[in-house]
């Protein structure tokens, strides 16, 4: 059984990251908490291994943790960016992605976030996904990164053209973040 209050840090610096997380978590009555601790980044092609080797040497002293490390993969691109998506957002971002991919039809893509918890000596792995396509064009102001040209699943909407709750219902995150949240429902004593 887990003991905890229901507070949770979360390590980010994306603020985006910890609305849509806690939207999530609220339901489970749980309260997020940014904690900037440096988050040491392995390089991998895997985001589970990133998410490990973090967690395992996030500083023990401040628990319980959560560290989530997410990705972009475009079929097209052989899952490019894949685990690389902060950079390339950070060097070419949406538009460049939309140049990788003029002309082209196959536009599948999917997003997946792997979150990491521990505490104590436990750590417990939750993943989500979302299978969709990259549209054409920059479409809507909400949300972050690759949110203007990201369709979710076979709907005419990207992600940045729903409010919060709206992609948190879609979204690899959202997924990921219920997953954590159904499991410390059922593990945890003074639910
Ligand atoms: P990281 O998880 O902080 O390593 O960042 C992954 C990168 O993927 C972010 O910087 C974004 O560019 C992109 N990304 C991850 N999740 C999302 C999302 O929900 N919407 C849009 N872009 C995302």
């Amino acid at each position: 059984m887990l003991h905890f209050d229901n507070k949770i840090f979360f390590a980010t610096n994306n603020i985006n990251k910890i609305q849509e997380a806690q939207g999530i978590l609220s339901n489970f009555g749980i309260v997020i908490e940014k904690i900037d601790v440096k988050k040491v980044e392995i390089q991998s092609d895997v985001l589970e291994e990133i998410v490990l080797y973090a967690l395992k040497k996030v500083n023990k002293r401040i628990i319980p943790i959560i560290i989530e490390d997410s990705g972009l993969f475009i079929e097209k691109l052989n899952g490019f960016p894949g685990p690389y998506s902060s950079y390339v957002y950070k060097k070419i971002g949406c538009d460049g992605i939309l140049k990788l991919l003029e002309g082209e039809k196959e536009r599948g893509a999917k997003f997946v976030s792997i979150v990491g918890f521990k505490k104590d000596k436990l750590i417990k792995i939750f993943k989500g996904e979302i299978v969709g396509k990259i549209a054409y064009k920059k479409m809507g102001r909400h949300g972050f990164g690759f949110d203007p040209i990201f369709i979710p699943g076979n709907i005419e909407k990207t992600f940045a053209q729903m409010n919060l709750e709206e992609k948190n219902l879609w979204s690899h995150r959202g997924r990921a973040f219920k997953a954590l949240g159904e499991w410390l429902q059922s593990s945890i004593k003074n639910f």
